[in-house]
């Protein structure tokens, strides 16, 4: 049931509803503001079972904008703590997802896009130099050295995650960013271990989990989030993904969060309500891990048909959240289902 408890290592949530990341382009140098506290700290107050800050940047030439949350920094730990010590006073657990933009960094924010010339941004690395679409900067080919600083970033801000007291951690593999483009035949054309056949692509998100898994402790999950197709000709698949699950599943991941998309700027999407499900539910059939969906979940039936339906373990929701940061107590209140509400709002609803 939606409103279950599930339990994933030593962390318990009290609902399946999470907050999926979402960039809010509000920091200056990495650190979190005002903004932060009041977006997460509202979805807290609203019932949210996990909540997740958006993509943040594990060095800062791997931020998608100049705004981008960062935690590539001891001094970035004490704001995100706040922030978190905050959501666990209202019962909702708190993740955070680890990224680096690759070849899709861009230097000016998504506002400033329309104005720009040449897109991206000029330090940008990637596997392999080739653009994200026409008008972009080409990314520069990552060597050894690359590699090896990128995956200690990644361990260097898990650390400071588990600091911070994140409950979770989540690796962004998805989406078009540095370690998506690892992954996809369409941006890694490397001829070393890390490219060419499936196994060497996926060895630097194997490598990043398996060195983020030996510094966090045993009892803190680890999600990746995926795109389990890239909706390109030639592109990465669901067999592909599911490869991949196992072998994450190995290294101590969790959960995948089964998303989708974003490997070039040409390509399209056919959205639809729950047009990602089916990804999630082949994954946890047949790699036998836990995952957690996300893409147009809209209503409280459709979140509780897939839960239910044992299609995922967790449902993740976006844009809804954005419109509606109560939107765990509305569902509840408007299905009869018991829930908490925070005691400060207690006369205002009964
Ligand atoms: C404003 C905004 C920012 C987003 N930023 C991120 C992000 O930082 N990391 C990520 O993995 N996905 C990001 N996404 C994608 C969402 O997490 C989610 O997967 C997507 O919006 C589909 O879910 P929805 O239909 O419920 O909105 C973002 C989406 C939106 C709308």
């Amino acid at each position: 049931m939606l409103y279950s408890h599930e339990k994933i290592r030593g962390v318990t949530l009290k609902n399946r509803i999470v907050m999926s990341p979402m960039c809010m382009y509000s920091s200056h140098d990495g650190f979190v503001s005002d903004w932060h506290m009041v977006h997460l700290g509202s979805r807290a107050v609203g019932g949210a079972g996990l909540i997740f800050l958006e993509a943040t940047a594990v060095e800062p030439r791997g931020r998608i904008s100049p705004s981008d949350l960062g935690i590539w920094k001891d001094e970035h730990i004490e704001g995100l703590r706040n922030i978190v010590n905050f959501c666990h006073n209202f019962g909702a657990k708190v993740g955070i997802q680890l990224a680096h933009a690759g070849r899709k960094a861009e230097d000016y924010n998504p506002w400033e896009r329309e104005s720009v010339k040449i897109k991206g941004s000029k330090d940008a690395i990637a596997p392999s130099p080739l653009q994200f679409g026409n008008n972009w900067h080409i990314p520069k080919e990552m060597n050894k050295k690359d590699i090896e600083e990128v995956q200690n970033s990644f361990v260097n801000a898990a650390k400071r995650a588990v600091e911070a007291g994140f409950d979770i951690i989540e690796i962004h593999a998805a989406h078009g960013y540095l370690i998506h483009e690892f992954l996809s035949l369409i941006s890694n054309h490397r001829t070393d271990e890390y490219g060419g056949s499936l196994e060497n692509r996926e060895r630097f998100l194997l490598e990043v989990v398996k060195k983020v898994r030996n510094v966090i402790p045993e009892s803190m999950p680890l999600f990746v989030r995926l795109s389990c197709v890239d909706h390109v000709e030639d592109g990465w698949t669901l067999e592909d993904s599911i490869h991949l699950a196992k072998r994450l599943k190995e290294e101590g991941c969790d959960v995948i969060d089964c998303s989708s998309g974003g490997i070039l700027e040409s390509e399209v999407v056919n959205a639809y309500p729950g047009f990602q499900v089916p990804y999630s539910e082949k994954i946890k059939r047949e790699a036998k891990i836990k995952t957690m969906t996300v893409g147009l979940i809209k209503s409280y039936y459709q979140a509780e048909e897939i839960i239910s339906n044992n299609r995922a373990d967790l449902v993740a929701i976006g844009r809804e959240f954005l419109k509606d940061p109560y939107l765990p107590i509305r569902w509840a209140l408007s299905n009869n289902i018991k829930i908490q509400i925070p005691k400060q709002y207690l006369r205002g609803w009964f």
